[in-house]
């Protein structure tokens, strides 16, 4: 078994390049756009292929900064992280020699945390940095930690790094979140594959990532099952074998685009699209008067109507799947923006996801932010372009999206965010005809 060093690690953030979108906005978009790998899948598959050392291969996996920051670190720790086509990865880890996962990794990338769970459940320890820290806010990791201490770890906390250890096998037993935490669950279930003994998660999130997890985790030789709607049980098994598995489409881009589609006046095909993930989203669709239509993997959009005041107010509401994602509640906003009448947002979930809407303010927008979960839109009103900054990823391409359906030219600072969860964003729109370029300006910090 590898060896646990911790040492004292130094946190410098990381230069990346500094960039900018530049948009000259007004475009109706047109055409097809093919639908990427879903990052919340992949992220989680990268960390459940550590739970062997056999050979994993991944196809449909998008080209993102969040992958490329996974593989990083699975590679730091001593895991063979391949990428010999675009899309494809493969992961073999039979040498991991280094149990600990920085600061450095966590503080780029919230999802480093699901390594938690696999490498306990493997190597019997960890350690691992706390994702939140005090640099970037309140972001707990509670529910992973609680978890793993009722499947019979030992978890301390020294200097934002959790110390786990479990000598021997974790233990199946009932785990009982007190609400649905996705990456909790999929914590979780990914620790207990390997525990001695049965395992029930619940509640447990109902997200499709969570299944696609399951199926590939089957493949692997797991026993894990759904066996109610909020309900995951796992029976652990001594060993997994390596596994080749296809990621799901992903829902968030799919609905970016959707937007993007309707805001612009546009007619858009999705290509490769899950309808099925996407229920609750294309119901807001519909109740805003925008035209959608599934066939198969393909769907339409038909935003003509925005410019004769076709779309209507909508109240929305973020909640746990299958319901609103949180991660859509931003570029539905931007819809809500070209609505006539007042719609009300609330964002049930985080509590840092309506701030940015005071960017689209600037761009001509009418938006009262009451509390930090609610806001109000009154539209429709015309958006013009702007200068604005992006904070994070969803804001990020929601700001896009209203520099597109925006009359001139906007510069939207910060294009790395968006490049944590979207493959190639600016190629895709540039596709559909929109006007708009990525450049240089300069370094900044990662972490900033
Ligand atoms: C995942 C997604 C993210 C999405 C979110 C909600 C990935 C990589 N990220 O994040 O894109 O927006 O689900 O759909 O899959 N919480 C705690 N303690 C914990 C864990 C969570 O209090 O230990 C809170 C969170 O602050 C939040 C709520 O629980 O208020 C739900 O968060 P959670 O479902 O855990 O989100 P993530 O899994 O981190």
């Amino acid at each position: 078994m590898a060896d646990a060093r911790p040492f004292h690690w130094e946190f410098t953030p990381e230069e990346v390049t500094r960039e900018v979108f530049k948009i000259e906005g007004g475009v109706p978009l047109h055409g097809e756009v093919p639908i990427s790998g879903s990052k919340n899948a992949a992220l989680k598959m990268f960390a459940a292929a550590i739970l062997t050392g056999e050979r994993c291969r991944f196809t449909n996996v998008p080209e993102i900064e969040d992958v490329r920051v996974m593989a990083e670190t699975l590679r730091d720790i001593g895991v063979v992280v391949d990428h010999p086509a675009p899309n494809v990865y493969e992961i073999a880890s039979g040498d991991v020699e280094w149990l600990f996962v920085p600061l450095e990794a966590a503080a780029k990338m919230r999802a480093s945390f699901m390594l938690l769970g696999p490498l306990l459940s493997r190597f019997g320890r960890v350690i691992i940095s706390n994702p939140g820290g005090d640099r970037i806010g309140r972001r707990p990791v509670d529910l992973h930690v609680e978890a793993m201490r009722t499947l019979g770890a030992t978890i301390e906390y020294r200097n934002g790094y959790y110390f786990a250890t479990a000598p021997g096998r974790l233990r199946g037993t009932e785990i009982r979140f007190p609400f649905v935490s996705v990456m909790g669950t999929e914590n979780a279930m990914l620790a207990a594959t390997l525990a001695d003994g049965h395992t029930v998660i619940r509640p447990a999130a109902q997200e499709p990532e969570v299944d696609d997890l399951i199926v590939f985790l089957t493949k692997m030789g797991a026993e894990v099952q759904r066996t109610y709607p909020d309900t995951i049980e796992v029976v652990g098994k001594r060993r997994l074998r390596g596994a080749e598995h296809h990621v799901i489409p992903d829902r968030i881009e799919a609905g970016t685009f959707a937007v993007a589609g309707a805001v612009t006046g546009g007619q858009i095909t999705l290509t490769g699209a899950p309808c099925d993930h996407m229920t609750a989203f294309l119901d807001v669709l519909g109740r805003a008067g925008v035209l959608a239509t599934c066939a198969g993997d393909r769907i339409a959009i038909d935003g003509r109507g925005v410019a004769d005041g076709a779309f209507r107010a909508v109240d929305i509401e973020t909640a746990p799947y299958p319901g609103l994602p949180t991660d859509i509640q931003s570029p539905t906003s931007v819809l809500l923006t070209q609505a006539q009448g007042t719609s009300t947002v609330h964002e049930a979930i985080f509590e840092d996801r309506l701030e940015w809407l005071t960017d689209l303010n600037r761009m001509g927008a009418s938006i009262d932010l009451l509390d930090k979960h609610h806001a109000t839109i009154k539209g429709r009103t015309p958006l013009h372009g702007a200068e604005a900054e992006i904070g994070d990823l969803r804001a990020g391409a929601s700001l896009i999206l209203a520099a597109l359906a925006a009359d001139g030219e906007s510069t939207i600072h910060g294009a790395h965010h968006v490049e944590r969860g979207y493959e190639n964003i600016e190629r895709k729109f540039a596709d559909l005809g929109a006007r708009i370029a990525r450049l240089e300006e300069g370094t900044v910090s990662s972490s900033s």
